[in-house]
């Protein structure tokens, strides 16, 4: 055997103690009901974002900027001259939460389950051809590694998310006409407040963020900078405890705010709301 060889036969799975077989096991739950369930959401939402982001506008979909409200697929919107038709201004910047949360280390747990089957669920029997394959030590799976970078760049979107709560909740002229001041409390403002807020405690709840805080310290007492680190790094645990939820909640309501400007674009939606001052 070659020294490649040698190496690769290494990185391959090893069988683990679950029974052998695919879906072996001696569990007497429901445990399919979950992969499932959540393979369903993941992929309606993933299959429509990616549309909406990526293909709706060069095939002339509808407006994505509708009264104020910019869809967040499209935030912070970068278009320049002689653009080509071809490409959706969303693709620009879709690609970093995109790849965000492809990486996220939740995600991966969930969509190895219910796409590959590696493993169907815990205690569960996997098809033995997943020990020809090196994991995450070869491509693609390899760019998993790139998660923690993601979540720095992860925040540059979301900043601009917090901002676009600006137009949203003010009065915004009719038409082309003069620009009017006060404040707006809409259904769409109130969708984008929530999504923000749970995109933020998503990306807070990230694993390497809280690593990144809190990791490769031997000693949490030594300094006051370090007590300040260890302070954080337990707010952070507290959301990173419920970091499934924080995946699933904003992945839908992602999902509905971009839907919510498109179908007021249409006009099969009328934004309702109060206007103060
Ligand atoms: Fe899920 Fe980082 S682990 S976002």
């Amino acid at each position: 055997m070659t020294v490649q060889g040698a190496v690769l036969r290494a990185l391959r799975k090893p069988r683990g103690t679950a029974r052998q077989g695919f879906g072996a096991t001696g569990r007497r739950d429901n445990w399919i009901v979950y992969p499932v369930v959540q393979g369903l959401v993941f992929t309606i939402c993933a299959t429509y974002l990616t549309f909406s982001g990526v293909l709706w506008q060069p095939l002339g979909g509808p407006a994505y900027e509708v009264d104020g409200y910019l869809s967040p697929l499209f935030s912070p919107l970068i278009v320049y001259p002689n653009m080509p038709t071809w490409l959706s201004p969303g693709l620009l910047i879709l690609w970093i939460p995109i790849g965000f949360r492809a990486t996220c280390y939740y995600y991966r747990k969930a969509y190895y389950r219910f796409y590959f089957a590696d493993p169907p669920g815990c205690a569960v029997g996997e098809p033995t051809i997943h020990r020809r394959f090196a994991l995450e030590n070869a491509l693609p799976f390899v760019l998993q590694n790139l998660h923690r970078y993601l979540l720095y760049l992860a925040f540059i979107p979301l900043t601009f998310l917090w901002l676009d709560l600006i137009p949203a909740f003010s009065v915004q002229p009719v038409g082309s006409g003069p620009p009017v001041s006060g404040i707006r409390i809409g259904v769409g403002g109130m969708l984008f407040l929530v999504n923000v807020i749970l995109l933020t405690g998503y990306s807070l709840s990230c694993h390497s963020l809280r690593h990144l805080v809190g990791g490769r310290l031997d000693c949490f007492s030594c300094t006051q900078a370090r007590r300040v680190r260890y302070t954080l790094w337990q707010r952070l645990t507290d959301l990173n405890r419920n970091h499934m939820w924080w995946a699933w909640t904003s992945l839908v309501t992602v999902t509905l705010a971009d839907l919510y400007v498109r179908l007021l674009a249409v006009g099969v939606l009328t934004d309702l709301s109060i206007k103060l001052g």
